[in-house]
């Protein structure tokens, strides 16, 4: 178990003032690591406890209403507000930038990062995401999901959605992991991402202006982030590399974590 310590974010344009809890472990220089929705820090945990701890300082963060942080009560988490926090984790840690990485949702966070504050990132991996803004059918299945953890419940969004988040021949405890992560996750907090995930911006147009070194991992079976729309963002982004793992699907850090860090090494090591 690793103690949390806690960040105090100022309220901005984009929100209201927060209380992060951040889970460190490790040695070197920064790396925060940005979780997924409907999920918290504990989806890095094999990534905390394996290798790349011996070379940076890992920092896995719990966005705000997410797994240990509490709800600073925002109807919207935009990804603008959610990369105001990472940044505040990243002052708070840190005087230079840092390594980032996203997944999913947290790939589009940290686009909004780039945007807002690129002195803030050393480099990214950006793993399982996206940088196109969601259609109507995905929009409309937000809403969708929006009122099915009203009528029926988390469990019942979540189950929905474990189809696309893992690949068919996924460990039944990588199911039960993502369950109890979505189950712990408050429903205003499941509204709150999904309003701010159905407004985000497209970021494709954005990507040619990437200039710290960058890899992007996909998952062979990624049913959200399709590999070869992860291959076409990685060929957009100059000089960035790009890892397809295996057998994996949205959630590559768990499904294939050893893949995952070796990946990540050699790209940190490079
Ligand atoms: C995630 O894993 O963060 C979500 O699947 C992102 C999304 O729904 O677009």
């Amino acid at each position: 178990m690793i103690t949390p310590h806690f960040v105090d974010v100022d309220a901005s344009a984009h929100g209201r003032a927060a209380r992060l809890a951040v889970h460190v472990v490790g040695k070197g220089p920064l790396a925060v690591l940005v979780h997924g929705y409907p999920l918290d820090h504990r989806m890095w945990l094999d990534t905390l406890h394996g290798p790349l701890a011996q070379h940076r300082t890992l920092v896995a963060i719990d966005l705000r209403g997410h797994g240990e942080s509490p709800s600073s009560g925002d109807a919207v988490h935009s990804m603008e507000l959610l990369a105001h926090d990472v940044a505040a984790v990243i002052r708070s840690l840190s005087d230079g930038p840092a390594d980032v990485v996203g997944l999913s949702m947290g790939g589009y966070v940290v686009f909004a990062l780039w945007a807002a504050e690129p002195q803030l990132v050393r480099s990214l991996v950006l793993t399982n995401t996206r940088a196109v803004a969601d259609t109507e059918a995905v929009r409309a299945g937000r809403d969708a999901s929006m009122l099915t953890v009203i009528e029926q419940g988390r469990r019942a969004v979540v189950e929905g959605m474990l189809p696309k988040l893992l690949a068919p021949t996924a460990d039944p405890m990588l199911r039960a992991r993502v369950i109890t992560m979505a189950e712990n996750l408050p429903v205003e907090s499941i509204l709150a991402d999904a309003r701010g995930l159905k407004v985000r911006p497209e970021r494709v147009s954005m990507l040619a202006t990437i200039t710290v070194p960058t890899l992007v991992v996909a998952g062979e079976l990624d049913a959200i982030a399709p590999v070869a729309e992860a291959q076409a963002m990685a060929d957009a982004i100059p000089g960035a590399r790009f890892v397809c793992l295996r057998g994996c699907g949205h959630l590559a850090p768990m499904e294939a974590p050893a893949a995952f860090a070796s990946a990540v090494r050699g790209f940190w090591a490079r």
